[in-house]
């Protein structure tokens, strides 16, 4: 066993010859069966489906190797690198490697977008870099949509992944996150002024907890 989430455990081995990984959907007690499973099934079927579409669209993202909705699970190719988190953490990348690679990942959420897909969980834990380039991985909470907020949301969740590991970077992280999903999205503009007022309502809600707490 490799990682064991909330929604999934994760295995390792071979899949015929390949290196793989076994991401199998865990039950929840407290859920309804029938329902459980059901929804398991669809989750398991939405992932495959988002990280095929991911590497259609020009995203490098691991090859689905094969789909069991009976038992919910999915055989994924093995990505043999290091998770972007601990590669920033440990700084086996450069400075400029590192801006290079956060860039990139600007660059596929852009392709992403304009095709119509949302990653749903994109921080730095969520991407492998792989000689030198990012693999998105886990798109368990991905979907398919076009709407501002949803793809505002995406890019309000990785700059919050970055701010929460390297904050003397964090600011020439973001920027060339920024930097290349403008350049890849014609309508970025539109969704970084979504993510503005994401913020700003998030501040909102957080003074009004703040004066809440102090009265
Ligand atoms: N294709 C892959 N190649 C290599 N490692 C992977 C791959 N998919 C997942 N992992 C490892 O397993 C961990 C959990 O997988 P992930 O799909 O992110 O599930 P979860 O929904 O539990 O976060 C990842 O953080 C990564 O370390
Ligand atoms: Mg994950």
């Amino acid at each position: 066993m490799l990682a064991k989430g909330a929604e999934a455990y994760i295995y390792y081995g071979l899949w015929v010859t390949r290196p793989a990984i076994m991401k199998l959907r865990i039950p929840k007690k407290w859920r309804c069966p029938e329902l459980d499973l059901r929804l398991r099934q669809l989750r398991t079927k939405l992932e495959a489906k988002l990280l095929s579409s991911a590497k259609r669209v020009g995203v490098y993202a691991p090859t689905v190797l094969y789909v069991s909705l009976k038992k919910t699970y999915l055989i994924i190719e093995f990505i043999n690198g290091l998770l972007l988190r601990e590669a920033l953490i440990s700084k086996v990348l450069s400075k400029v490697e590192a801006k290079e690679v956060v860039r990139k990942v600007g660059i596929f959420t852009a392709r992403l977008h304009k095709n119509g897909l949302i990653h749903g969980d994109l921080t730095t834990s969520n991407v492998i870099v792989y000689k030198g380039k990012p693999v998105l991985i886990d798109f368990g909470l991905g979907d398919f949509s076009t709407t501002l907020e949803d793809k505002g949301t995406e890019l309000v969740v990785f700059e919050k992944s970055l701010m929460s590991i390297h904050y003397d970077m964090y600011e020439e992280l973001w920027n060339a996150f920024i930097e290349g999903y403008s350049l890849e999205y014609a309508d970025a503009d539109a969704v970084l002024k979504r993510v503005k007022e994401i913020k700003m309502r998030g501040r909102y809600v957080e003074e009004r907890r703040i004066k809440r707490f102090r009265r």
